[in-house]
C-alpha cells in the first residue's frame, strides 16, 4: 500500500484529483470505480475544476458507482444517483450512457445484482475504484461481517451506518435500512484503489484497515492485499497510526 499522510481535507482532495487525473491522462476511455458520502466531495470538486481548465476530459470516460439505497428512486435527493449528479456528473462532460448505477428500486434485486457484476466484466473491469471509509471499517456498503462477499449483494446496514447517515436525512427513520453494494470481491478486482479519509473519526478504523488483521470484521483491511492501493488520510484520520 502506498501511504500518504496530508495535513488537511483540501490538501487530501487536491492530491487524490491529482491521481484520478493522471489515470485520466494516461488513459482517456478509463473505467472509474467511483464512491458516494462526504470524502470525495472535494476530490468531484477539484475533478470539476480540472475539467474546466481542460486539463481533463470525461468524454470517453465510464463510471461505476460503488453502491445504492434500496428504495430511492433517482429523483430523491438522498439517493446516490442524485449526489453523484449534484457533485460530479452534471459538470462534467461525461456521457449519461457511460454512467453505470445499480437499481435500487429493482424488482429483481438478484437479477439487478448480477446484470452490474456483468456490466463491469463486460467493459473490461475497473481501472481505478475510489474509495472512502466508514467509522466501522466498511467500504462501499460491506459492513463488517464474518465473510467477505464475493459479488454485488443487497446488504443490512448496520445501526452504526445508519445513525452515521442520518444526518444527510429528515430523520432516522427515513434512513433506508438496505442497499446494493458491490462486493469486497468486487472492489478488489479493480486494477488500482484510491482510498481517502478525513477526521478523527475515522482514526480508529484507519488504524485496524491499516496496521490491523485482515479480517471481515473490518472489511477495509482486505486492502491490505490489494498489490496497487494508494491511501491518502489528512492529519487526524491518520493521529493513531
Ligand atoms: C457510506 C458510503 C461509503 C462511504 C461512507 C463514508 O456508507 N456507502 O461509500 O465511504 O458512507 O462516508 P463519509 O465520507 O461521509 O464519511
Amino acid at each position: 500500500m502506498q501511504m500518504y499522510q496530508v495535513e488537511t481535507y483540501e490538501e487530501m482532495s487536491t492530491k487524490a484529483a491529482d491521481i484520478i487525473a493522471s489515470h485520466m491522462i494516461l488513459k482517456p476511455d478509463s473505467t472509474l470505480g467511483l464512491a458516494t458520502g462526504s470524502t470525495p466531495v472535494g476530490t468531484y470538486q477539484s475533478l470539476i475544476e480540472k475539467t474546466n481548465k481542460g486539463t481533463i476530459d470525461f468524454s470517453q470516460i465510464t463510471s461505476f458507482n460503488l453502491d445504492e439505497y434500496v428504495g430511492l428512486p433517482t429523483q430523491n435527493d438522498q439517493s446516490y444517483r442524485y449526489f453523484m449528479d449534484d457533485n460530479l456528473f452534471n459538470h462534467v462532460n461525461i456521457a449519461e450512457s457511460n454512467i453505470n448505477f445499480l437499481n435500487g428500486m429493482a424488482e429483481d434485486i438478484e437479477a439487478e445484482c448480477k446484470r452490474y457484476e456483468n456490466r463491469i466484466r463486460e467493459v473490461g473491469g475497473i481501472d481505478l475504484q475510489l474509495l472512502g471509509l466508514g467509522h466501522n471499517g466498511h467500504i462501499a456498503f460491506n459492513e463488517p461481517s464474518d465473510r467477505f462477499e464475493a459479488e454485488t449483494f443487497m446488504v443490512e446496514l448496520t445501526q452504526r451506518t445508519i445513525e452515521a447517515n442520518t444526518r444527510f436525512f429528515a430523520s432516522e427513520e427515513e434512513v433506508p435500512r438496505k442497499a446494493l453494494t458491490m462486493g469486497i470481491g468486487t472492489i478488489m478486482a479493480a486494477r488500482n484503489i484510491l482510498i481517502i479519509v478525513s477526521g478523527a473519526e475515522k482514526a480508529e478504523a484507519v488504524r485496524e484497515v491499516i496496521q490491523g488483521p485482515i479480517t471481515p470484521q473490518v472489511p477495509a483491511s482486505i486492502l491490505q492485499l490489494h498489490p496497487s492501493v494508494i491511501f491518502i488520510g489528512d492529519a487526524s484520520a491518520c493521529s493513531l497510526l
